[in-house]
């Protein structure tokens, strides 16, 4: 079997290589039917090494030509080939050169890792060990190199020839091939290191740097799609100013590009000088691109950008620390799209996106630290934990040491470690040593998994004018982890009055109360306020200012009390959602709403809806109720997915039959004719009109379904047109099929779009899904290769068509689980990804629960799986 095999990898066994490489120069000749590789690499010992210890290289799916050192041939007996590389057997005991050819196969690597070829053109990814599948490399983090490297193709095919760094030389040669030599004077690790050959067309532009140096800026893609780019060029213009403002982060080359390419496993790679995107994150117009889109394009964009330093300058010793650079990097983007749009309703948008994908992943099966201290398959670990979570670690210690010490330490990591290869713990020292805190208990959070709970009491005592708010933390035990030591958890509040406005207090005692942070560091805590004249509504957790599930004392009234009047948006947000939450746990636990109820939560929306100082963004986030998996995890245990639509559709009938005058004036008087742009303002009101139409077409009225279809057939942009489409596929009204098709025909030429098309068929929660999914892959039409096409499809269906998915006859299973199998003989990361979504299996009622264990041990029969999908596989079954 491909995978069973693989044992785990630990952090603890960490040790730096005998062997340091110097330089490496590269020479690569792209030809149609393979590639050439010539590799001279410059090797020493370290001080430290034993003459004699063998030099073990990395290498996958390479043909090896030939191999000298230091210009002479080696004998078959000084070298050998591994399954995992090649190992000189005695190398020389002081600096040599080693020269390796080999030749690769792009045109077979559908694994889309090293380098292969994307609509014709050559690319690479060598995050994280894709490197090895170009040459025989020491292919980890903490070898860090200066690249040169010589390129050389036909004119014809590859006009473009990009690498990392800047271009030294280039010319033709008689024979209609050309070559171009780029060299990178910043030392890297190999997963850094990028080519792109092809005919490609580009947009370009400059940015001058802080200091006054000129970077030149180009985007490359597809011919004819240059018009697409220009939300990403400028974009990636606004990082670069706002990462000089916002950290005094200065860019360090005279070129940067981006490559759009269409098959790609992730969203984008930070490639030094040289990003490389999915195609998907940088094409933007109005007509094929949603306002999501843009948002996701100027955050990824970011994103990338601002690894520079937050990954590429200061790197990470070993995959284990992978977090060091994915959390802080998200944790940038956060706040660049937050000082970019809005800081509440970006902060509600990332906290709905964390619950929704970190939350399960802490609480099932895959759960695992931020930090791991083992993996079979490292592709396995880009997660929500290392990545929002990661983020939401380095938030809380951006509120718990404040701005001005936070900016501090970060300064500090970035100046000690600039050329470093480091780790989680020398972060954490950066910032204890800036600002004198202790960070020991702080950093279980990189350690521990699993989501902790904060549960919430409270008692006023109207004699003595004291109230007492009693907490108490705890961390569930997840696998390999039953022990949970407490954590550091800043909680950001404050206590409202009667009339809504904020209360203060004369005294607090009985734990650390900081202004209008509580820092609770024990497993619990009993804080006395006096000087209280009312009893306070306590608004907990502001701004969701640690990433935990609270549990609070709150009645239904002090929540919709807190909707109407807390100052912190994120809490009134936070306050509907709750009561929505309760509402239907309640009912599906066997408890009916009342009319009451529902009078109170309509009410609060529409005062929500009629406020002048709320954004129309806050508005939109307030319409959309909590979601079917958010309702499966309030209740945790035994879930009948099919019930739970239900009741969900019988709240949403209920609030809309109440609101539905409010809700059609709102969408009316917000249908903006606008000429479009995707700015934060006209996409909110935007956003909230859809929500309004999107409510009206659940909530079952009389005209939602025309002005959805009228929305559709008028839109003017892809917004308005998907968002017309969404309602009305996800009730499959009669409309359905017909308008499906309608922009099936209208979109064949365009592939992001047809991924929309995809995902809106596979979301549907009809009967007839799994017929129109299994119509799909069979139509020899479909890309059966491109990451895109495959999730869209078979990852929406997997991840967010929670009925279907989970029928109780077990077919959503099958199909998700025999889509696998196929898949994993030619994308093991797509395959595995796809996966994941039965990391909620243990949750369901028994049915659905055999049914979805069934589908995963025929799986593990099916055999010879990947070693990405047999770790998932394992760990899913294991949990
Ligand atoms: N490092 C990339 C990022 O910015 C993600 C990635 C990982 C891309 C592996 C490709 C392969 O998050
Ligand atoms: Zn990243």
């Amino acid at each position: 079997m491909r995978g069973d095999t693989d044992e785990a990898i630990f952090l603890k066994d960490y040790a730096p290589t005998p062997y340091l490489v110097e330089k490496v120069e590269l020479d690569v000749l792209f030809k149609p039917d393979r590639t050439r590789v010539r590799a001279l690499l410059t090797l020493v010992p370290r001080d430290t090494t034993e003459p004699g210890t063998p030099l073990e290289l990395d290498g996958d799916a390479l043909t090896l030509d030939s191999i000298a050192v230091d210009g002479l041939p080696l004998a078959l007996t000084a070298y050998k080939e591994t399954e995992a590389g090649l190992t000189l057997i005695e190398p020389p005991h002081k600096r040599f050169v080693l020269e390796t050819n080999v030749w690769l196969e792009p045109e077979n690597n559908t694994e889309l890792m090293g380098l292969y070829r994307s609509s014709g053109t050559w690319c690479t990814q060598c995050e994280p060990e894709g490197f090895r599948r170009i040459t025989y490399y020491l292919d980890r983090p903490d070898v860090l190199a200066p690249f040169k490297v010589k390129m050389t193709a036909d004119r014809q095919l590859a006009p473009v020839l990009l690498s990392n760094g800047n271009l030294v030389d280039q010319g033709q040669k008689d024979d209609g091939m050309h070559f171009a030599v780029w060299e990178d004077p910043h030392p890297k690790p190999a997963y850094l290191f990028a080519m792109v050959a092809g005919d490609l067309g580009s947009i370009h532009d400059s940015f001058t740097t802080m200091s006054g140096r000129d970077v030149a800026l180009g985007i490359y893609c597809e011919h004819g799609k240059e018009d697409r780019c220009a939300y990403a060029m400028d974009s990636l213009k606004r990082s670069m100013a706002w990462d000089e403002k916002r950290f005094g982060r200065e860019y360090d080359l005279d070129i940067f590009n981006v490559v759009a390419v269409s098959d790609f496993n992730f969203g984008a790679m930070e490639n030094k000088g040289l990003n490389i995107f999915n195609d998907k994150l940088v094409f933007a117009q109005p007509e094929t691109a949603t306002d999501a889109d843009y948002a996701s394009i100027e955050s990824v964009i970011g994103h990338e950008y601002f690894h520079n330093w937050s990954g590429n300058r200061v790197t990470c010793r070993d995959w284990f620390q992978l977090c060091l650079k994915e959390g802080l990097t998200v944790y940038r983007d956060q706040e660049f799209s937050m000082d970019e749009r809005s800081r509440p309703v970006n902060r509600i948008e990332d906290v709905r996106q964390l619950r929704q994908i970190q939350f399960p992943e802490d609480g099932g099966p895959l759960a695992h630290p931020a930090r791991p201290d083992n993996y079979r398959e490292i592709n396995n670990f880009y997660t929500a934990t290392v990545y929002e979570k990661g983020a939401e670690i380095v938030r809380m210690l951006a509120t718990l040491l404040g701005e001005a010490d936070f900016r501090k330490g970060l300064d500090l990591y970035f100046e000690r470690h600039d050329g470093d290869a480091t780790t989680i713990e020398a972060f954490i020292a950066a910032f204890e040593e800036a600002t004198g805190s202790d960070l020991q208990q702080f950093q279980q959070w990189y350690l521990q998994a699993g989501t902790p709970e904060l549960k919430v009491t409270d008692r006023y005592d109207p004699e003595t004018q004291t109230y007492v708010l009693e907490l108490t933390q705890s961390t569930p035990p997840t696998p390999g982890q039953s022990e949970k030591q407490p954590m550091v958890l800043p909680i950001k509040f404050g206590l409202i009055g009667p009339n809504g406005s904020e209360m203060n207090w004369d005294t607090v005692s009985g734990g650390e109360v900081r202004d209008d942070m509580i820092v609770m560091n024990t497993p619990s805590l009993a804080l006395t306020f006096t000087g209280i004249p009312n009893r306070p509504v306590p608004s907990l957790l502001r701004g969701f200012s640690a990433p935990v599930k609270l549990k609070t004392p709150l009645e239904q009234d002090d929540e919709l009390f807190l909707a109407r009047h807390d100052s912190d948006p994120f809490n009134r947000w936070q306050a509907l959602q709750d009561v929505a939450t309760r509402l239907m746990t309640e009912a599906v636990a066997g408890t009916d709403w009342s009319d009451a109820d529902l009078d109170g939560i309509a009410s609060a929306l529409e005062e929500t809806l009629a406020s002048k100082d709320l954004d129309p963004a806050f508005k939109a986030n307030a319409l959309a109720l909590p979601a079917e998996q958010t309702i499966a995890r309030a209740i945790g245990q035994d879930i009948d997915p099919a019930r739970i639509h239900a009741v969900r559709d019988a709240l949403i009938s209920g609030i809309v039959s109440r609101l539905a005058e409010t809700l059609e004036k709102l969408y009316l008087t917000n249908d903006s004719r606008l000429s479009y742009s995707p700015d934060f303002k006209q996409a909110g009101r935007r956003a909230m009109k859809n929500a309004a139409l999107s409510l009206l077409v659940a909530g079952g009225t009389a005209h939602g379904p025309r002005l959805a279809r009228e929305q559709y057939e008028r839109a003017q942009n892809m917004t308005d047109r998907i968002a017309a489409l969404t309602p009305i596929v996800t009730a499959w009204t009669p409309d359905a099929q017909a308008l499906l098709g309608d922009f099936r025909t209208m979109y064949t030429a365009d592939p992001l779009v047809l991924d929309k098309w995809l995902a809106l068929n596979a979301a549907a929660p009809d009967e007839g899904v799994i017929g129109r999914i299994k119509a799909i892959l069979a139509d020899p039409s479909f890309p059966r290769n491109n990451p895109n096409r495959l999730r869209a499809l078979m990852g929406t269906f997997a991840m967010r068509n929670p009925t279907q998915f989970a029928r109780a006859d077990g077919a959503g299973f099958r199909l998700v689980s025999e889509f696998v199998a196929d898949v994993d003989t030619r994308n093991p990361q797509v395959a595995a990804r796809v996966l994941t979504a039965f990391r909620v299996w243990k949750m369901y009622e028994p049915t659905r629960r055999a049914a979805a264990e069934n589908a995963l041990k025929s799986l593990k029969e099916s055999g010879d799986l990947s070693r990405n999908t047999a770790e998932i596989l394992d760990r899913t079954l294991a949990g």
